[in-house]
């Protein structure tokens, strides 16, 4: 019988340090882009790709996420008294979009850490992981692309980006060869995967981005390394394990990805989002014109 993916794990314990001070005292993953926080997209996309449940990995000061996906009563209440009904609709969408289950990561010891973590309430099944400061904006939600490949070759499945030049050292980088399927060049075979390699050393020019689906066979790998690249448990390390044992693919998504958790990446998503939306994107474009620049 073929496996399906039905949870989403969102790592969200990190310290979010290249966006202090903003996240000194409030998570990067509930910074608004527009009026939505990064986290809710990524919910959104996993929930449009087919999960019903899921897992936020949390830690010190994240309350307001857990806060963020529960119900607000006394808001609802004073929307429903103002009969503001258009928010309370807003509002109300949120709470009752999904189960949420949560799970502490008491120290940020790294992404493959925080992986680990949600083990017990994966359990023995196929599941995603999702990056909530990659926001994809795609027309087919990212990780339903890639759902739609490992429905077909029941094995992991990693999102893959070209990244030309030296920036290719800030990510996990894929050796590759192809395949043949019915995705045609978008997917390839992983044979090897190295953390932040130095640029002359990287394998090729794709990038491992903040989406992936993995077999339970992870959490094993996961709890048989050793701390890796700047002193932290990494998810590439533990997927590199897995290599040894199934097969894995990274397939080229179709959409455009932008680094909400980086300043320039925050700002470059921010304009892109306001320009398409239909209440702002008209006056948002016309104040950008008049801008001397
Ligand atoms: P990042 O490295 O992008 O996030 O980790 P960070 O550590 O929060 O941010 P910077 O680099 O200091 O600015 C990728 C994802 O993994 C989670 C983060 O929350 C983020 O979603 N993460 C990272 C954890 O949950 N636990 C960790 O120990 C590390």
């Amino acid at each position: 019988m073929s496996m399906k993916v039905r949870k989403a794990v969102f790592p969200a314990a990190g310290l979010g340090t290249r966006f202090l001070p903003a996240t000194k005292a409030q998570p990067k993953e509930m910074l608004p882009l527009v009026d939505k926080p990064i986290i809710q997209y990524g919910v959104e996309e996993a929930m449009a790709s087919g999960c019903d449940q899921i897992i936020i990995v949390t830690g010190r000061g994240k309350q307001s996420i857990e806060d963020h996906f529960d119900v607000s009563y006394e808001l609802e209440k004073m929307l429903e008294e103002r009969k503001k009904t258009d928010l309370l609709k807003i509002v109300r969408s949120i709470s009752d979009m999904i189960h949420v289950a949560y799970v502490r990561q008491k120290e940020a010891l790294g992404l493959g850490h925080a992986v680990l973590m949600a083990r017990e309430l994966v359990g023995n099944e196929p599941f995603a992981v999702l990056l909530a400061d990659d926001v994809i904006d795609a027309r087919v939600p990212c990780l339903k692309q890639m759902v739609d490949v490992f429905n077909e070759m029941q094995c992991s499945v990693i999102a893959t980006q070209v990244i030309e030049g030296k920036a290719i050292s800030a990510y996990g980088v894929l050796d590759v060869k192809p395949v043949s399927s019915r995705f045609g060049e978008r997917l390839v075979e992983i044979k090897n995967m190295v953390e932040k390699p130095r640029f002359e050393e990287a394998a090729s020019n794709l990038a491992v981005v903040g989406r992936y689906i993995l077999t339970p066979a992870v959490f094993d790998c996961l709890s048989n390394i050793q701390t890796g690249a700047g002193g932290e448990l990494q998810l590439t390390d533990g997927m590199r394990l897995l290599l040894k044992k199934e097969k894995m693919y990274a397939y080229l998504y179709e959409g455009k990805r932008h680094d909400a958790g980086d300043k320039l990446g925050f700002l470059k998503a921010t304009v892109e989002f306001a320009l398409k939306r239909e209440d702002l994107g008209k006056p948002f474009r016309e104040y950008l014109k008049g801008l001397k620049l």
